[in-house]
């Protein structure tokens, strides 16, 4: 193994993109962020450095397990509290899966403003799949705004906005896009290069290529195409899945799936990499947005020149009858890995507030999450677990000394020591001395599409369906321990709630820490729509969490914060 070392610098400017101009934030200068890569086993060290003027940062490693570095999951108001300006925090953890990742600000949505970038690790387990490609891309693709994040909130803030999200003004691929500056009259007060472009992935003829997309978006899932090519899936969130040949490929935000793309069509033309935005969870219209996200996918010889009408075709329009698009129930993963009997399970509610006071927060079984001030929900419960209240750490400012009895801690369920606002439910518990295997029932009472993440786990995808769900089915099928098992159930960090559906995922709780749970889109994080799982009590008590991390509390107590 090999330590793997970075430097980021957080910095704010302006940027064009797809040639409007706006103020957004970068990494060592770039955005997208620099590509980390490594292998399976290293240890990554990233000194981050905020150069901000006035708002923290933290990056957070999205899929990363952080077994024994909970503190570095990077995630404001739960493991850390945010790097204020002029200050550094060296992220330091060994990468213990492999597979495509990403990273990204957890500190509001400042991710939205170019705080972003791939990770790719790789390891032998991959040689089965090795042969299938001769060499690799990462294509990121997202939802791009015009304005920066914090304007686009007070919109979807806004009284009578019934949760009516941003709608995008373009989407990006690998950081450009083409924008038609005539979209914007001279009054529209955005600022706009006419020379902006597409990505071009160029590759050789009759050679086969891993394209490794991540949607790095921030509300918008995608329909992912290649014209005249059939893309083959291998990957879905780090797990290697038996390919299956598809036409399109839905990704939601956060998720990540790798394809096999064969150049072994005509030289005669260059080809669109199309991104269709799925524009039914859009409420209303952005008359600039071509819904349609391109690159052009070159091995002509010829890489300035964009595809030819009528030899690239979207499959969309080639097709007589329906694309086949991936679904993830067909996936099955390359190696069986059947999940363990569950021993819990929690049924989540989530929904956002009806009526005229409640329009801007999203509720979890009746709770809505917001950032702390000055501490973390990991802080509070190691803690309030030892019995110290606090008061042993002088670095730990904030503390709450309702913390002091222990015994309330420990608890198997909802932890009612963390209030209303940090819904935490403890799982593993020194009790019943075992590492519980959790699943959870997640029911959508939204008419949105939610991509749901839980950090620090990857998660058995087991049931879904619409409509009330069959108790009956899921104890005679499901649970307990001794009811049969998927050994096909795909596993993956980030799944799709459809609107008004639910979905059975199943976790093993063996990661000491406190772990997000959350949709990832942008907006709805932001309005709360977010949960907790403390899990293994009897080792938190006894976590040490380095200074340094404890410090950057003490640091925004001091003034330097939110
Ligand atoms: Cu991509 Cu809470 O994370």
């Amino acid at each position: 193994p090999t330590t793997r070392r970075y430097d980021f610098v957080i910095t704010e400017g302006q940027g064009w993109p797809d040639g409007v101009v706006r103020d957004m934030l970068f990494i060592n200068g770039q955005f997208p962020g620099p590509l980390i890569e490594a292998n399976m086993g290293d240890r990554l060290v990233v000194n981050v450095t905020n150069k901000l003027s006035a708002n923290s940062t933290a990056i957070h490693w999205h899929g990363m397990y952080q077994n024994g570095t909970n503190w570095f999951d990077g995630t404001t108001g739960i493991t850390q509290c945010g790097i204020p300006p002029g200050q550094s925090l060296v992220y330091n953890f060994t990468l213990e899966q492999f597979g495509t990742y990403w990273y990204h600000s957890h500190y509001g949505m400042q991710y939205l403003d170019g705080v972003l970038g791939p990770l790719i690790i790789h390891a032998p387990d991959e040689a089965d799949v090795r042969h299938l490609y001769d060499q690799e891309r990462v294509v990121l693709i997202q939802d791009w705004y015009h304005d920066v994040s914090t304007v686009n909130l007070e919109t979807y803030l806004a009284p009578d906005n019934e949760n009516t999200e941003p709608i995008p003004d373009n989407g990006l691929i690998n950081g450009m896009a083409y924008f038609n500056c005539s979209s914007y009259d001279s009054n529209s007060g955005h600022t706009c290069f006419d020379n902006s472009t597409y990505s071009v992935l160029s590759l050789e003829p009759n050679t086969r290529t891993r394209v490794r997309f991540i949607n790095t978006g921030g509300f918008t899932e995608f329909e992912l195409s290649v014209d005249n090519h059939t893309l083959s899936v291998i990957e879905a969130d780090a797990t290697l899945v038996k390919p299956v040949s598809v036409h399109r490929v839905p990704i939601h935000v956060a998720q990540r799936y790798s394809v096999i793309l064969e150049t072994n069509q005509s030289t005669s033309t260059n080809y669109w990499l199309r991104g269709a935005m799925m524009t039914n969870c859009f409420t209303g219209d952005n008359p600039v947005l071509d819904p349609t996200t391109r690159a052009v996918i070159s091995y002509s010889g010829n890489s300035t020149v964009l595809p030819s009408e009528g030899a690239s075709v979207d499959w969309t329009d080639a097709l007589p009858v329906h694309c086949i698009d991936l679904e993830e129930s067909n996936l099955v993963p390359a190696t069986q890995n059947p999940p363990p009997g569950a021993t819990k399970m929690w049924r989540i509610d989530f929904s956002f507030g009806i009526g005229a006071y409640q329009l801007d927060r999203a509720k979890v079984n009746g709770t809505s999450w917001s950032p702390l001030d000055n501490t973390t929900t990991l802080l509070q419960a190691i803690d309030g677990l030892s019995g110290s209240g606090g008061n042993s750490h002088k670095t730990e400012a904030g503390s709450n000394n309702n913390n002091s009895n222990s015994s309330s801690w420990a608890v198997d369920g909802p932890i009612e020591a963390f209030g209303s606002d940090q819904f935490v439910v403890g799982v593993s518990t020194t009790n019943n001395n075992q590492i519980d295997v959790i699943d959870i029932l997640l029911y959508s009472l939204d008419e949105g599409s939610h991509p749901f993440h839980l950090h620090g786990h990857e998660l058995w995808i087991l049931q879904r369906g619409a409509g009330p769900f069959n108790w009956t089915d899921y104890h005679a099928n499901t649970y307990p321990a001794n009811a049969p098992r998927n050994a096909h159930a795909l596993r993956r960090d980030t799944f799709t709630v459809p609107p008004y559906s639910w979905a059975v995922v199943r976790f093993v709780a063996d990661n000491a820490g406190l772990w997000a749970f959350h949709c990832h889109i942008a907006w709805h994080l932001e309005a709360g729509l977010m949960m907790q799982f403390a899990s293994r009590p009897d080792v938190l008590a006894k976590m040490a969490v380095p200074e340094d991390v404890r410090g950057l509390c003490a640091a925004a107590g001091a003034g330097g914060g939110s």
